[in-house]
């Protein structure tokens, strides 16, 4: 659990990279920016107890949620649920760690993590100069 919690948002985030995309486009990799190291600090502070998770929580369920509208726009059904999925465990997330319950908290951040990898395998796409788009 604990090397789980220290290397999933590390292994959504690593392969990833910049590359030249539309305006809207544009906007969900700056999300995807402030998503990755908050997510990455999010995992250490559920492990070490940090009662400040619940705020990095709520932020990321924020977040998402304008992720989600970014796939409505573009008609990707998946992508969608992948975003609802991640808000809604992420909220989840904030209220455990408000109430204390670290246990469950970590067992839905695993859940909400378990989006980055689902959506980036289904929408990423590697171009030939090794940088990411949007598919
Ligand atoms: C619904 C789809 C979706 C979900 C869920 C998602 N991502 Fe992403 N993410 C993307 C896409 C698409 C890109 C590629 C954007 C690009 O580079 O053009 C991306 C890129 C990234 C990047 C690289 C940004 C950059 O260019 O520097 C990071 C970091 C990242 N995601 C972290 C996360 C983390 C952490 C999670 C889970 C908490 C997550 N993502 C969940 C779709 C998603």
């Amino acid at each position: 659990m604990r090397i789980f919690f220290a290397t999933a948002c590390l292994l959504a985030s690593s392969s990833m990279a910049l590359s030249a995309a539309a305006p809207d486009e544009a906007a969900l990799r700056a999300s995807m920016k402030q998503i990755g190291p908050v997510c990455t600090g999010l995992a250490k502070k559920i492990t070490a107890k940090d009662a400040t998770s619940a705020a990095d929580a709520k932020q990321l369920q924020a977040w998402f949620g304008g992720v989600g509208k970014f796939w409505k726009a573009k008609k990707a059904e998946d992508g969608v649920t992948f975003s609802k999925t991640a808000a809604a465990e992420f909220k989840t997330v904030s209220k455990l760690t408000a109430a204390g319950k670290w246990d469950e908290a970590g067992a839905s951040f695993k859940k909400a993590t378990a989006t980055c990898s689902g959506c980036h395998g289904a929408h990423r796409e590697k171009a030939a100069d090794g940088s990411f788009k949007v598919k």
